[in-house]
């Protein structure tokens, strides 16, 4: 029995402007890349889809796919405090045409990990008028959204507030600290940034606005309940909390993690985890979408991210596969989920590291030529049956 999605399912791919455009000469970063070189590589040229996401683009519409996430780059968009480039709105206005043109729908994340550097390369969120600030990008932003119909204020900000700090540490020679959790000055900042702009651009644009939350499917260890609640709630249910009453809400899933009394269990080494070292879970989609739901009561869900970082697609699509069963029983059971949103359409900067590849489409980083993986028509053909 084929298992059928609702009508007028999404099913898309996504990217993020840094980890695919190149020359991001004016974010953190770029600077954060020189000053950890070499614990960090470079992003340089990345795969170009600044010139070529026309061809990103035909290539995903012409597998099957309805919609296309990507992001807008503040730092190119406002170089300079308060100087908005309007070469810069108009490149993204035409990159939504093309999406419109080409019968994707467009789902723009306003913010995905990067700041223009004059924000301050470790401060940004700490910034007292972060806020503000934040908010006088997003309305010339929406300027340039007419026909958008599904706007992401801000992704993963439970990730976003531990990479803040930690990156800092990166920059300062000193390891990542793995296993931080969010810092809640930041989150907060966050929360009120997104809270903030959310009804702008709903007025301006008749979008509808969400934003995107990593989501670890959490579970607690045996004795580790009562570290699970609390690690739970500062990891993601402050975040899940203030979607309430949004227009949707965004999970990004990829593996599942224990939580015992010390805390979220690292992933232990193992042959089947993915190149990015986390534990081999498909099932992690559901665990997520069931936890969201209960979080958020009715807000409609969109699976904004879903994919694994392996140089193996036939692992990809078995990978794939599995997560979109879960999710397909968590909508028989109820969950009112609007759309399947792959990450990454293309092989690309996965922070920092090249080697992660989590796309359906490989580039070739001298000539950028692309070349679709069997995963892409695999995903491409769900999409034209919407079912699996
Ligand atoms: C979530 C982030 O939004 C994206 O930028 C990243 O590449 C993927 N996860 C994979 O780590």
């Amino acid at each position: 029995m084929p298992r059928t999605f609702p009508d007028g399912f999404l099913w898309g791919a996504a990217t993020a402007s840094h980890q695919v455009e190149g020359n991001n000469l004016n974010n953190d970063w770029w600077q954060l890349e020189q000053d950890a070189a070499p614990q960090v590589q470079y992003s340089g040229d990345a795969v170009d889809s600044y010139h070529r996401y026309e061809e990103d683009m035909r290539l995903l519409a012409e597998a099957g796919f309805t919609a296309y996430r990507f992001s807008l780059e503040w730092s190119r968009i406002e170089p300079l405090p308060g100087k908005f480039s309007r070469a810069e709105l108009a490149h993204y206005r035409r990159m939504i045409d093309t999406a419109l043109g080409l019968g994707l729908t467009p789902v723009v994340t306003l913010h995905h990990f990067t700041h223009p550097r004059w924000l301050g390369a470790h401060e940004a969120w700490l910034r007292d008028d972060a806020v503000d600030l934040f908010t006088r990008y997003v309305e010339q932003a929406v300027t340039i959204l007419d026909g958008v119909e599904w706007v992401c204020t801000i992704n993963e900000p439970n990730v976003l507030s531990v990479n803040h700090w930690s990156l800092a540490e990166v920059a300062a020679g000193r390891p990542y600290p793995f296993g931080a959790l969010p810092d809640v000055k930041i989150g907060s900042a966050l929360i009120e940034a997104h809270r903030a702009v959310a009804p702008l651009v709903r007025r301006a644009t008749g979008a509808k606005v969400g934003w995107t939350v990593a989501n670890q499917a959490l579970v607690p260890a045996e004795g580790g309940e009562a570290k699970h609640a609390e690690v739970q709630g500062i990891w993601e249910d402050m975040y899940l909390e203030a979607a309430r009453g949004d227009d949707f809400v965004g999970v990004q899933s990829y593996t599942s993690q224990p939580v015992d009394e010390n805390g979220i269990v690292p992933h232990p080494e193992h042959p089947d985890n993915t190149l990015v070292g986390w534990a081999y879970r498909p099932d992690a989609l559901g665990i997520a979408v069931r936890h969201t739901r209960e979080v958020v009561g009715d807000v409609p869900i969109v699976v904004t991210e879903n994919g694994i970082a392996t140089p193996d697609d036939e692992r990809r699509i078995a990978y794939t596969k599995g997560a979109l069963q879960g999710l397909h029983d968590a909508i028989e059971d109820g969950a009112d989920v609007r759309g399947y949103v792959h990450w990454s359409l293309l092989d690309n900067f996965e922070w920092g590291r090249w080697e992660p590849t989590f796309g359906l489409i490989a580039v070739d980083r001298e000539t950028f030529e692309r070349r679709p993986k069997p995963s892409l028509g695999w995903l491409g053909s769900v999409a034209r049956a919407n079912a699996l």
